[in-house]
């Protein structure tokens, strides 16, 4: 990342650029408008095969040479893509095998995009042919700064090819079929498998899957993906040992285990779109950039795309509020983005997102949205001295693909065990105390952190059960919420009572019987409080009751506990709290661990996130996603407007941010 910031002299911006949509006059305009905006990055090639590879094997570069050359004559640093996102015509009629399957059996065509199973051998062939010709002829051209491979991946393929694939992922896996099948436990409903061959992808069935051969599916995929992903970076670094990384898909993705990913890109990069306007935007901006750094294991990491002027909200996009721009950039950057691109440069006027938001829109450069990210541009270049510090977090959310995966099995106790929306929501209750937060993996040594929060840690390893209790013992509060820990990795129910052996020694309590509530059933809890979705009936073990049922068959018993164990604290939680309870329970824990928001009192909507660098110098981002102007008694130079905030303090408007610089 360092080589990429060292080399645009700061902060990245631009977004992905696709001057093969339109013609040399506009591409006159484009050149005049990158500077006035302070464009420095275009992500260029993204979905160029048809033109870079027009027949099987023959290339034509001739006219990306032209636009390289042009970009780099005009000071933009060229993001290089390998388009493998979107074969084109000819490879469907020469593969149709490499065509993607359903899971109901319907072979996909060309005609959209992200035609191509992964695991298909010709697809892969194509994939690594492109790059490599494309690494082979841009590896040292003067324009490129870093390399993006491919587009968000993410289509999943059930086919024959898919098929074999998994198969041999299984054998490496499992080495007999004897294992295999006590992993799946096909002893229930007779599925005890015979030979490999007999195993396929969880295809259409009658009703529910066996969820050992689901989980191990999408796990298989996530490392098929991976696979793919390494044939082209490793193609790349034959030829260019510039930075490469992938644009992954956040944050209600789940194709992926983004743990794996962030070891193997050279730094993270992200899509991300808000799903709702407003405040919940603005949260679920810090939610994406949160796990953003945390894949990438805290380093910088890189905002790939993100919508001019859209948030997507249902069945339709909602135009941004005028600022947002700004504010949702700056989410980003204040929580570790070394920059901030966008979907695209230029709004393309015919082809599927024809009415996609640009940061030069239809109308033209006379625009409200272009002025904004003109005025974006310039904010972004005064911030380039924060190029390379990182962020550092109190509290911990953990995530871990293998759950989540394991929760969204049919046949589950509750429909409503919602993995991204506990997650969420664990993540909001944080942000909306102004605390900065991490996501970590359940098996990673989290003593850094003074609370950790498990909102939805279903499946949970032998190690990470381990992990969890070591890390009370060793002083830390952990606050671990319903069914979780209720099964192993090979999706095998604990036995002998809830959660996992060692986790519940450190929470002091034993889980006997899970007891689902109704849709829209509440239960009374004894502080006159209520929880939702589920409940649980426990024993305490060491643990003291904090808090317990009130109403309904398990009335008396503990609904959350409290375990002081070794240095640290377990806390458990078997229902779901209401948002007002699960906020005060939120800031107890906070408060008995020690934990505080990055600037204390903060009025409402005002967001406050910390980057530190090396030399005892720190950045303060105080974003105002509120309706009312605030005044903050913070101290330091903003580097937006090159004004101190004085003994009063910072004013900040409706609306309004700063970049205080302070030294540590
Ligand atoms: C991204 C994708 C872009 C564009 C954008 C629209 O997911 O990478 O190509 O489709 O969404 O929001």
């Amino acid at each position: 990342m360092q080589r990429l910031t060292g080399r645009l002299g700061g902060l990245a911006y631009g977004g992905d650029y696709n001057p093969e949509q339109w013609d040399e006059q506009v591409w006159k305009e484009d050149d005049l408008l990158m500077r006035r905006a302070g464009v420095n990055l275009a992500t260029v090639g993204v979905f160029s095969w048809a033109l870079l590879e027009p027949e099987e094997g023959r290339f034509d570069f001739g006219w990306l040479d032209a636009q390289l050359d042009r970009l780099h004559g005009n000071g933009v640093a060229v993001d290089l893509a390998t388009p493998t996102a979107s074969p084109p015509p000819w490879f469907t009629l020469a593969h149709p095998e490499a065509m993607p399957v359903t899971a109901d059996g319907t072979r996909l065509t060309h005609g959209s995009r992200d035609t191509y199973c992964l695991a298909s051998p010709a697809y892969r062939r194509a994939a690594v042919r492109i790059a490599s010709a494309l690494a082979e002829r841009y590896g040292t051209h003067p324009a490129v700064a870093m390399w993006h491979i491919h587009n968000e991946y993410a289509t999943v393929c059930w086919c024959e090819q898919s098929a074999a694939a998994f198969r041999s992922w299984l054998r490496a896996r499992y080495g007999t079929l004897d294992a295999l099948n006590d992993s799946w436990g096909t002893a229930f409903w007779s599925q005890r498998y015979g030979s490999w061959e007999q195993i396929t992808p969880p295809r259409a069935t009658q009703w529910h899957h066996n969820p050992g051969h689901t989980l191990d599916f999408r796990r298989f995929w996530s490392d098929e993906a991976l696979a793919a992903y390494r044939e082209q970076r490793d193609a790349i670094r034959a030829h260019s040992g510039l930075p490469v990384t992938t644009n992954l898909m956040l944050p209600g993705y789940q194709v992926l285990d983004l743990w794996r990913f962030g070891r193997e890109v050279d730094f993270v990069g992200i899509d991300h779109y808000p799903d709702a306007p407003g405040t919940d935007a603005a949260a679920d901006t810090a939610f994406g950039a949160d796990r953003a750094r945390s894949f990438g294991g805290g380093k910088p990491w890189l905002l790939i795309e993100q919508g001019a002027s859209t948030v997507y909200a249902g069945d339709r996009t909602l135009g941004k509020q005028p600022g947002e721009m700004l504010r949702h950039s700056l989410g980003h950057i204040a929580r570790g983005s070394e920059g901030a691109l966008f979907f695209q440069w230029r709004q393309s006027r015919a082809g599927a997102e024809l009415w996609h938001s640009a940061m030069v829109p239809h109308a033209g450069a006379d625009t409200r949205i272009f002025r904004e990210a003109a005025a974006l541009g310039e904010a972004v270049a005064r911030l380039g001295e924060l190029a390379g510090s990182t962020v550092r977090a109190q509290a911990a959310v953990l995530h871990d693909a293998d759950s989540w995966w394991a929760l969204d099995t049919r046949g589950l106790p509750s429909a409503e065990l919602d993995y991204p929306g506990s997650l969420r929501r664990a993540h909001r209750t944080l942000w909306d105390a102004g605390v900065t937060t991490d996501f970590a993996h359940p098996e990673d040594d989290l003593s850094r952190y003074r609370l950790v929060v498990a909102p939805a840690l279903y499946l949970l390893s032998d190690a990470g059960a381990e992990a969890l209790h070591r890390y009370v013992e060793g002083g830390g509060t952990l606050l671990v919420q319903h069914f979780c820990g209720a099964v192993d990795e090979r999706h095998h129910a604990r036995l002998g009572g809830y959660p996992a052996g060692p986790l519940r020694t450190a929470l002091g309590i034993r889980g006997e019987e899970y007891r689902p509530l109704a849709a829209g059933e509440t239960v009374a809890l004894s502080d006159g409080s209520t929880g939702t979705v589920w409940s649980e009936s426990l024993r305490c073990e060491g643990a003291e009751p904090v808090l317990s049922y009130a109403s309904g068959m398990l009335a008396g018993q503990p609904a959350l506990t409290r375990h002081g164990f070794g240095r640290g604290t377990g806390w458990y939680l078997s229902t779901r709290l209401g948002d007002p309870g699960y906020a005060a329970l939120m800031a107890r824990l906070l408060e008995d661990a020690g934990a505080a928001p990055e600037v204390a009192g903060l009025p409402e909507g005002v967001e406050a996130v910390r980057r530190h660098g090396e030399d005892g110098r720190s950045w303060l981002f105080l974003i105002n996603h509120g309706g009312q102007p605030a005044r903050i008694t913070v101290a330091g130079l903003d580097l937006l407007t090159g004004a101190e905030a004085g003994p009063d303090g910072l004013h900040l408007p409706a609306g309004g941010a700063a970049v205080l610089r302070t030294v540590d």
